[in-house]
C-alpha cells in the first residue's frame, strides 16, 4: 500500500515526514535545527549559502549535502551532528566571515543576529584570515524607508528572493562578481515596493536596515507582545515592540491563515503614528469658537448635556453616530449599546460612504483567505487590492503563481491584479451590474468552476454603493459562490458585527429579527432602521441632525463627497468627537474627548474574514487619553443610563452572551494558544443563518468546519492539552434566561433595487477613484517616514481619449466639472476603459472628494488643453 509518509532517520533516531518535504523542514518539525542562512520556509530553496549542509546517506555512503534542498527519501540516514558535518559548518563560517564587518557592538542586528548567534553555536571560535576586509561606502539609500551596508551582506539571496517572488517588485538585485558583489538597485530606480520591511526583517544580518529603526533600539532594550495590526482590513499578526514606554518597531508574525510573516510597509511603520506627538491627550471644549482644554468630568458633562438636549427637544432620531472602525470590537459593542439603547438611535454607521450594506457584507455565505486562495476561481468586483488591502494582494498573487489559482477581475481600471489576472472583465462607472451579468451570463461562467469566491468591496468611491450591490447580487447566484468582503478600514468587520450600522444588532442579527431579544438584554432597542453616513450627513446639512457623535471619523477627508459632510458639518447642531488627532472634523467638533489608541490597551479585532484576534497594550496613551468604551459607559452614565461594564471582560463577557455570531468565542478561548490566529465567527460554519453551534462534549480538534481549519499544522505545546477547558459554542436552540429563542442570523435579500439608469454625456469622462496605500489619511501624515511617500495625483486615461485632446502621456491637462476646475497631469493608460479616467482619492494636492456627487450614478468631467 501506498505510504502517505515518508521515514527518514535523523541523528539515529527515525522521524515522519511528508512526501516531497524538504529535509531541513522535516527535521525542524521534530526537533532537529539544522542552521542556515538562505532557507526561508515561505519562498522557494535556492542553496546558497551552505550553512546547511548535513551528512545525508540515501543508501550510497554519506555525503555531505544541503538539507535545504534535498526532499526526504525512504530510508535516508542523516547525522547533523558528524565530524564531516562540523568540518563543513566551520568552513562556512570562516568564509562567510572573511569579508564581514565585526561591527556587531553598533550593529542594529547585534543581539538578534543568526550570523552571531550561528557562529558561536557552530562556527570554528577562531579565523585563519588576517587580510583586511572589502570595504564599501555604508549605508547607502535603496529607498527611503530601506538602507543597506552592503559590507555586511553574505549574499543569501532572501531579500532579493522575497523582491521578486513573493512581492512581484524586482528592483534590487545582485550586482557584480565576487568579492565585488553586492545587492543594489537597477540605475535611477528606487526600491519603492510597499513590501520593503519584509526584507529587513528576514535579512539574516545587519545588512538591511530599516531607516525609521536605525540607532534607535538594541534588543535587549525592547519588549514585547503579540497582536494584530489594525492599519486595514486584512489583520496580520504582529509583535508589537517598545523600548521606554515607546514604540519602536513592528515584526510580522507566521500566521499561516492570514499574513505568512509579511507585513505591508504602511502597517509596518504605522507606529509612527501612534508615537506622534501631535496626538489628543486632553478633552477640549469650545468656548467662544476656541477648543480648549477642560477637566474629563466637565467634558463629558458637556457631551451628554448636548446629547440629551438633541435627543429631549427632536427625539431619537436627530442624534447619530458616524464611525467606529478604528475601535477594538469590545468598544465598538459598547457604543452600539450607548447609541442603540441608551440614545435610542439607529443612526449609526461605522462606514464612510466607502463601503457596502451591513447586510450584504454579514448575510452573504462567507470565505477565508485561504478559502479564496484555493477557490476554483476568484472574481474581484472591488478596490485595488495591493492598494487598500495589501498582504491580502500578495495572497492572491501567491496564489495565482503558485497554485494556478484563476483570478477573474470586474473592473473599471488597471489595478496590481491585473497583470495576475486570467480574464478582466472592464466597465464603466455606472456600469458593473451589466459588467457582472456578461460574467454570469457569457462564455466565462463556464470557468468559473463549482467554488468560485467573489471578493467584493468598492471599486471605485465615485461609483455609488447601489451599482455594486446590483452587481454582486447578480455573482451571488453563481453556483456553490462564497464571499470575501474587501472592506478595508482596520477593524470595519468587528463594527459590523458589533451592530455599528444601521438596521442590525450586535452579533449579525437584523433589527427586526432581533429587537426583542436586545429589548431583553439592554432594555430598549431602535424602533425603525435609521441612516447611514450619507443619510446622516443629508439630514445633518437640512438641520435635521441636532447631536452628531464623531467616533473616531473625518467626514471632511474620509467621505467621498466633500460638499455635502462640509454642509453637514457647517449645520449640525452639537458635534461630538472622539479621536485621537485633531482632524479638520475634530476641530468642527463642540466637544473633544482624546481616545486610546492601537497598543495603548487590550481589546479583540475582526478582520474581513471574520476571525477574531487578540490586540495587547504594550505603551502607556498619552496624557489622559481613554479606551473608548470607557467614554461610553461615562456618557451612558450621564445620559441615565447603566451599560454595566466595569471592565473590558465585562464587555466582552457580555458579547459571548447576546451576540449570537459570537456565542462561544471566549477569552479564554482566545487565550489559547493553537488559537493564536483567531476565530472566524461563528464557530463551526461560515453559512449565514446555518447552525453554529459546535457539540461541547466533542473534541475541538475533530469538529467540522472553521475550528478545524484553524488548528491545523499547530503543534500543540508541553503542558498544554489539545481538549478545550470548556465547550466551545452554545447547542442549538440556547435559549436567554426567559427562554426566548435566540434571534437567526442574517441572510441577505439578493432582491434589490435596479440601479437608477442614467443617460451619460458622450463628451464627458466618467471618474473612477480609489484610495492609494499613502494617502492624505491621518496615519499616513502622522507617520514622518510615510507621508513623504503619498504620490503626486495622476490621472490615468485611455490614450484614444488623449489624442482626441492631442495630449501627450506626462502632460496637463485642465479638468473641467460643475463642482470643480483644477489642471492635473495625466498618464496614458491602455487598461483605462474609454470615456473613463481614474483619479486617486485623498492625495495630498487633488481634492477628488470636491469632484464627487454621491447622488450622481456617476461622476462625469471634461478635460480640455489648458
Ligand atoms: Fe541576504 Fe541581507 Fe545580503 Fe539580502 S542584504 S542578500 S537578505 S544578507
Ligand atoms: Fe497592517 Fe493591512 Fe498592511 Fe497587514 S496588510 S500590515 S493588516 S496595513
Ligand atoms: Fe541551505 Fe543556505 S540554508 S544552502
Amino acid at each position: 500500500p501506498e505510504k502517505s509518509t515518508v521515514t527518514v532517520t535523523v541523528n539515529g533516531v527515525e522521524i515522519e515526514a511528508q512526501p516531497g518535504e524538504l529535509l531541513i523542514a522535516a527535521a525542524e518539525r521534530h526537533g532537529t535545527y539544522i542552521p542556515r542562512f538562505c532557507y526561508h520556509p515561505r519562498m522557494k530553496p535556492v542553496g546558497m549559502c551552505r550553512m546547511c549542509i548535513v551528512d545525508i546517506d540515501t543508501g550510497r555512503g554519506p555525503a555531505l549535502q544541503p538539507a535545504c534542498m534535498i526532499q526526504v527519501a525512504a530510508d535516508m540516514k542523516v547525522d547533523t551532528k558528524s565530524a564531516a558535518t562540523k568540518k563543513a559548518q566551520d568552513g562556512v563560517l570562516e568564509f562567510l566571515l572573511i569579508n564581514h564587518p565585526l561591527d556587531c557592538p553598533v550593529c542594529d542586528k547585534g543581539g538578534e543576529c543568526p550570523l552571531q548567534d550561528q557562529t558561536f553555536a557552530y562556527g570554528p571560535g577562531e579565523t585563519r584570515f588576517v587580510e583586511e576586509k572589502r570595504h564599501w561606502e555604508k549605508p547607502i539609500a535603496l529607498s527611503a524607508l530601506v538602507h543597506i551596508d552592503r559590507e555586511r551582506c553574505i549574499q543569501c539571496d532572501r531579500c532579493t528572493r522575497f523582491a521578486d517572488e513573493i512581492a512581484g517588485d524586482r528592483l534590487i538585485e545582485f550586482v557584480g562578481r565576487g568579492s565585488h558583489i553586492e545587492v543594489n538597485t537597477f540605475p535611477d530606480q528606487p526600491f519603492s515596493s510597499y513590501f520593503s520591511g519584509n526584507t529587513v526583517q528576514i535579512c539574516p544580518v545587519g545588512a538591511l536596515l530599516a531607516q525609521p529603526y536605525r540607532f534607535k533600539a538594541r534588543p535587549w532594550d525592547l519588549e514585547q507582545v503579540e497582536s494584530t495590526c489594525t492599519q486595514c482590513a486584512v489583520g496580520c499578526r504582529i509583535a508589537v515592540q517598545s523600548s521606554q514606554d515607546r514604540l519602536t518597531r513592528y515584526i510580522g508574525l507566521d500566521s499561516d491563515p492570514v499574513n505568512h510573516g509579511w507585513l505591508c510597509d504602511k502597517g509596518r511603520f504605522s507606529y509612527e503614528a501612534v508615537n506622534s506627538a501631535e496626538r489628543l491627550g486632553r478633552p477640549l471644549v469650545k468656548k467662544v469658537d476656541e477648543l480648549v482644554d477642560a477637566s474629563w468630568a466637565d467634558a463629558l458633562d458637556a457631551a451628554a448635556l448636548g446629547l440629551s438636549d438633541a435627543k429631549t427637544a427632536y427625539g431619537p432620531g436627530a442624534v447619530a453616530v458616524i464611525g467606529g472602525a478604528r475601535l477594538p470590537n469590545e468598544d465598538q459593542y459598547a457604543w452600539a449599546k450607548l447609541a442603540k439603547s441608551v440614545l435610542g438611535t439607529d443612526n449609526v454607521d461605522a462606514q464612510l460612504g466607502d463601503g457596502l450594506p451591513a447586510e450584504l457584507v454579514l448575510g452573504l455565505p462567507r470565505a477565508t483567505i485561504d478559502d479564496a486562495c484555493r477557490a476554483s476561481a476568484v472574481i474581484l468586483l472591488g478596490p485595488d487590492i495591493k492598494e487598500e488591502l495589501p498582504v491580502l494582494y500578495l495572497r492572491l498573487r501567491g496564489a495565482a503563481l503558485n497554485e494556478g489559482l484563476r483570478i477573474v477581475e470586474v473592473t473599471p481600471r488597471r489595478t496590481g491584479l491585473t497583470p495576475y489576472a486570467a480574464e478582466v472583465v472592464p466597465y464603466l462607472p455606472g456600469e458593473a451590474l451589466a459588467a457582472a451579468r456578461r460574467l454570469v451570463d457569457g462564455d466565462l461562467a463556464g470557468t468559473l468552476g463549482d467554488s468560485p469566491v467573489v471578493i467584493a468591496g468598492r471599486p471605485s468611491v465615485a461609483e455609488p454603493a447601489s451599482s455594486v450591490v446590483a452587481a454582486a447580487a447578480a455573482l451571488a447566484g453563481l453556483p456553490g459562490v462564497r464571499f470575501l468582503s474587501a472592506l478595508r478600514r482596520g477593524n470595519v468587520h468587528g463594527a459590523l458585527d458589533m451592530g455599528l450600522a444601521p438596521g442590525v444588532l450586535p452579533g449579525r442579527v437584523g433589527l427586526d429579527d432581533g429587537r426583542s431579544w436586545f429589548v431583553d438584554a439592554w432594555g430598549a432597542a431602535p424602533e425603525a432602521r435609521g441612516l447611514d453616513t450619507d443619510g446622516i450627513l443629508r439630514a445633518a446639512a437640512d438641520g435635521r441632525i441636532h447631536g452628531l457623535v464623531l467616533l473616531g471619523a473625518d467626514p471632511l477627508s474620509d467621505f467621498p463627497d466633500r460638499e455635502l459632510a462640509r454642509r453637514a458639518l457647517d449645520r449640525a447642531s452639537f458635534v461630538v468627537a472622539i479621536d485621537c488627532f485633531l482632524t479638520d472634523s475634530v476641530r468642527k467638533a463642540d466637544v473633544v474627548l482624546p481616545a486610546a489608541t492601537f497598543a495603548e490597551r487590550a481589546g479583540t479585532t475582526t478582520n474581513l474574514e471574520g476571525r477574531v484576534t487578540r490586540l495587547s497594550p504594550k505603551v502607556t496613551a498619552p496624557e489622559v487619553a481613554w479606551p473608548d468604551w470607557m467614554i461610553a459607559a461615562e456618557l451612558a452614565a450621564r445620559l441615565g443610563g447603566d451599560l454595566g461594564f466595569t471592565t473590558l471582560d465585562s464587555v466582552w463577557e457580555e458579547i459571548g452572551r447576546v451576540a449570537p455570531s459570537h456565542a462561544g468565542i471566549t477569552r479564554s478561548v482566545l487565550a489559547e494558544r493553537r488559537f493564536r490566529d483567531g476565530v472566524v465567527a461563528p464557530l463551526g460554519s461560515v453559512e449565514p443563518g446555518a447552525s453554529r453551534a459546535v457539540d461541547a462534549s466533542a473534541d475541538p480538534m475533530s469538529t467540522p468546519g472553521i475550528i478545524h481549519a484553524e488548528i491545523q499544522g499547530e503543534t500543540v505545546l508541553e503542558g498544554e492539552t489539545s481538549d478545550s477547558p470548556e465547550g466551545i459554542g452554545r447547542k442549538d436552540g440556547d435559549m436567554s434566561p426567559d427562554s426566548r429563542p435566540e434571534p437567526p442570523l442574517l441572510v441577505w435579500d439578493r432582491a434589490v433595487e435596479a440601479p437608477r439608469e442614467f443617460k451619460p454625456d458622450s463628451y464627458a469622462l466618467r471618474l473612477v477613484s480609489g484610495r492609494k496605500l499613502y494617502d492624505a489619511g491621518v496615519t499616513v501624515r502622522m507617520s514622518p517616514s510615510l507621508a513623504p511617500l503619498a504620490a503626486e495625483p495622476v490621472l490615468c486615461v485611455n490614450p484614444l481619449d488623449l489624442d482626441r485632446l492631442g495630449v501627450k502621456s506626462g502632460g496637463t491637462i485642465r479638468l473641467r466639472s460643475n463642482r470643480l476646475t483644477t489642471t492635473l497631469t495625466v498618464e496614458a493608460d491602455p487598461h483605462q476603459p474609454r470615456g473613463s479616467a481614474s483619479l486617486p482619492f485623498n492625495l495630498p494636492g487633488i481634492d477628488t472628494a470636491a469632484l464627487i456627487d454621491v447622488d450622481a450614478p456617476a461622476n462625469e468631467f471634461a478635460i480640455e488643453t489648458p
